[in-house]
C-alpha cells in the first residue's frame, strides 16, 4: 500500500485518466498510489531538483513500476510534450510558483488536459493563471490536515469565457459561495495576522499608506466573514 496523505488522497479523488504528469513528484507517492488505485495507466514523475528526483526514481524502482512511471529530471512542464498526457497535478507549492509552470508551459496545455493544482498559499495566481490560458474551475476544494489549510481547483478548458469577480479571484467563486469552516478558519487567520502588523505600525508616519492598505484589507475580510 502506497502511503499518502490526506490532501494527496483528496487531489487523487479527481484523477480519472489514462496518463498523468505529476510535476515537483518529490517522492513520486502520488502517481504510484494512483496507479495502485487504478485510476491511471501511467504516469510522468517530473522533479526539478535531484535529491527529490532521485528519491522518485528510488520509489518507482521499490514498487517495481518503472515500465508505468517514467521520472524525468526537469523545470515544470518542460518534461512533457504536448499532447503527451491528459490530466497533470502540481501540488505542494505556492501559488506563484504554480502560476509561473504553467505560464511558462503555456505551449504543453494546447490540447487542455485537466489540471489538479493544490496550491498552500495565494491560491489567487493560480486562478489567475487559469484563465489566462483558457481554462475554467470546476471545483474546489479547501481543507486542513495538521493544522495547515490548503486549497485544490480541478480545471477544464473554459467552455465559455469566465468572469469572476476580484472577490471570486482572491477567495475562489466557489469556496466563497459556500463558506464552510475551513474556508472561515483560513481567512479569519489572514485577518489576525493583518489586525497584528496594522497595530504594529499604526502610529508610524513612515507607514501610514500602508498601514491604509491594511485597514482596507481588514475591512474586506471582515465583509466576506460575516
Ligand atoms: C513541497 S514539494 C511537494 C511534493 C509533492 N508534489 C507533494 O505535494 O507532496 C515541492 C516539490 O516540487 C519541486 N519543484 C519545485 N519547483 C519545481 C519546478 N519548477 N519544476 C519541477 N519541480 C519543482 C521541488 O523540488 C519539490 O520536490
Amino acid at each position: 500500500m502506497i502511503p499518502l496523505n490526506q490532501r494527496l488522497k483528496e487531489v487523487s479523488n479527481f484523477v480519472n485518466h489514462k496518463t498523468l504528469a505529476d510535476i515537483g513528484s518529490d517522492h513520486a507517492y502520488l502517481p504510484l498510489y494512483l496507479l495502485e488505485q487504478g485510476k491511471i495507466e501511467r504516469a510522468i514523475a517530473g522533479e526539478v531538483v535531484k535529491g527529490p528526483f532521485e528519491a522518485a526514481k528510488q520509489n518507482v524502482a521499490k514498487y517495481q513500476k518503472q515500465d508505468l512511471v517514467d521520472v524525468r529530471l526537469g523545470n515544470g512542464l518542460d518534461v512533457i510534450k504536448a499532447g503527451e498526457v491528459d490530466v497533470i497535478t502540481i501540488c505542494g507549492m505556492g501559488g506563484p510558483l504554480i502560476k509561473e509552470i504553467l505560464l511558462n508551459g503555456k505551449d504543453k496545455l494546447t490540447h487542455f488536459p485537466t489540471l489538479i493544482l493544490q496550491s498552500n498559499i495565494h491560491t489567487e495566481a493560480v486562478r489567475e493563471a487559469i484563465l489566462t490560458l483558457g481554462y475554467q474551475i470546476d471545483h474546489e476544494v479547501i481543507m486542513k490536515e495538521k493544522k495547515h489549510i490548503y486549497e485544490i481547483l480541478v480545471c477544464n478548458k473554459a467552455e465559455r469565457i469566465c468572469n469572476y469577480t476580484p472577490l471570486e479571484m482572491k477567495f475562489g467563486p466557489y469556496l466563497l459561495k459556500e463558506k464552510n469552516e475551513v474556508f472561515k478558519e483560513k481567512w479569519q487567520r489572514e485577518l489576525n495576522q493583518l489586525q497584528n502588523v496594522a497595530a504594529g505600525i499604526k502610529n508610524q508616519k513612515e507607514h501610514q499608506e500602508k498601514y491604509a492598505s491594511l485597514i482596507n484589507q481588514i475591512l474586506a475580510l471582515k465583509e466576506v466573514l460575516k
